[in-house]
Formats: structure tokens, sequence, C-alpha cells
């Protein structure tokens, strides 16, 4: 049993409009490894790092792909965990809820979540490195990247590589809701990558309430109004009850 602080409660019944960003931790008790964590098995010693960017891509595009390709699988292999389903509840709990995310992993939207604004991409999306078409169907060539069948440019996933810029109606939308909340959760994420990891200091700076729910500190664990320590899998469901017991016992 989780003792939440009863001002969190009390603030989350009155609550209107929610803005959640989420970061890989949300989806490790699915199976998949947060981005920092240690790459596994031939993959172990590469750092991601040096495997997302356009340099990378540039410099070795079949050691990307396949690095990408090996992800893909990982991530068609799992399901959404009890955190992503309590933040797909959630959502329909509160008048207004933006689900921002840095996860590439689609499991938001499996979960349930319908607002849900994807800030570095999705990795189940291919598109061509060169015009840009996006594309489901690919020649299984284990020798070469596959190509564009318009313009034979090479295909990548389309996620956002360390030195891009992120989608901008993405980020847009984002930035809009934050300026807007009562109370933003970063939920998951180590809070190091921009500019994802300036919407918490956004929502303060319009007054929000700022909860952190992650495994461990993080840099906006001392900035937020209320930190909770634990995983999300755990730690957001048994928030939903705590809030849900109050509103019933009114
Ligand atoms: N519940 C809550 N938090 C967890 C859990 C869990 N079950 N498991 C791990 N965590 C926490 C870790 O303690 C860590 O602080 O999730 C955080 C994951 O941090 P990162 O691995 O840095 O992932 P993330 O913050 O999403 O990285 C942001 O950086 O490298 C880029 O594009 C990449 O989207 C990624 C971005």
């Amino acid at each position: 049993m989780i003792d939440f602080p009863v001002d969190l409660i009390r603030f989350l019944t009155k609550a209107q409009r929610v803005v959640v960003l989420t970061g890989a931790g949300v989806s490790q008790e699915s199976g998949l490894r947060t981005f920092r964590d240690a790459q596994e098995g031939l993959w172990a010693k590469y750092d991601p790092m040096d495997l997302a960017s356009p340099e990378a891509f540039a410099r070795d595009p079949k050691l990307v792909w396949d690095w990408y390709a090996w992800r893909r699988e990982a991530v068609k292999g799992v399901r959404p965990n009890a955190g992503h389903y309590a933040l797909a509840e959630m959502e329909s709990m509160f008048p207004m809820f933006t689900l921002v995310t840095q996860n590439v992993d689609g499991l938001h939207r499996m979960a349930g979540n319908k607002t849900v604004h994807e800030l570095h991409g999705n990795i189940l999306r291919v598109r061509c490195s060169q015009c840009g078409t996006f594309t489901e169907i690919w020649g299984d060539d284990s020798e070469h990247v596959p190509q564009c069948q318009l313009c034979n440019g090479l295909l990548r996933p389309d996620v956002v590589w360390f030195g891009e810029s992120l989608p901008l109606a993405e980020l847009e939308a984002a930035v809009i809701a934050v300026r807007s909340c009562d109370i933003f959760f970063s939920i998951g994420t180590s809070g190091v990558v921009q500019p994802a990891a300036s919407l918490a200091s956004a929502a303060r700076s319009v007054g929000s309430v700022v909860v952190e729910i992650n495994a461990e500190a993080t840099p906006l664990t001392q900035q937020a109004d209320f930190s909770l320590l634990g995983k999300s899998g755990s730690v957001l469901p048994a928030l939903i009850t705590a809030v849900k017991s109050v509103v019933q016992n009114r």
C-alpha cells in the first residue's frame, strides 16, 4: 500500500488539465531496456549515443539499420504494462489530458491513450532518408539497407536522432498543453535530454504542480512539488485508486 501525500491526492481530485511526460522507464516493466540501460547481446559493445545519430547513419548505414531492426523486433514482442494502462485510464479521469512521450515504442497508443505526442518519433515507422516518403514494406536483404521505392534513397527509422530537430507539430502541441496545465507529471525519464527536459520547468513557470514518478532521483527531483520514488507500473495504478477512493467517498 503506497501512502500518497494528502495534498497531492486532493489536488488531483480538483485538477482539470493534466500533462504527462514519459520516458523509457515507463516501458521498462514491459521488458524494454531503458535508453541508458546497458545494451545486450551483440549490441553490448555499442553506446546508443554512437548509433542514434545522422553521422552514425552516414558512416555505417547498415549498422544503424540493423540496430533499429533489432530494437523494432524487441518492441513488436512486448505489450503495455500496468503503468501504460493506468495512464490510459487517467486520460478519461480529467477534462483535458495530454500525454507527451520520448518513447518510440508506440505502447501508449496500444494501451489506449488517444492524445499522444511522440516527441522522438516511432520506431515502428520507416521513411526514406532522402525524400521522406513513409513505407510499411521493404526488402529483407541482409547485406544492404533497404531502399526507397520512389527515389532509391536509403530507408531509416522515423525516430529523432541526436542532433536532429523534433517534429515541430508534436513539440508545439506539448508546449501549448504545458502552458495551460494544472498539473504536470514527469514519469520514467532521467530528464537529461532537451527539449523534453525543459517541459517541467515550463510547467512550473505557469504555476503548475509538478509531480515526478521515477525509480531513482533525477535533476528534476529537487524541483518537483511531489517526487514519488518507485516503479511506474506500481505507483500509477495505486495513485488512481487513491484518487478514485477520495472522489467516491465525497
Ligand atoms: N518506473 C519508473 N522509472 C523507471 C523505471 C520504472 N519501472 N525503470 C527505470 N526508470 C527510470 C530510470 O531510473 C531513469 O531515470 O527511468 C529513467 C529512464 O531514463 P533514460 O534511460 O535516460 O530514458 P529517457 O529519460 O527516456 O531518455 C530520454 O534520451 O537518449 C534519448 O531519445 C532518447 O528518448 C530518449 C531520451
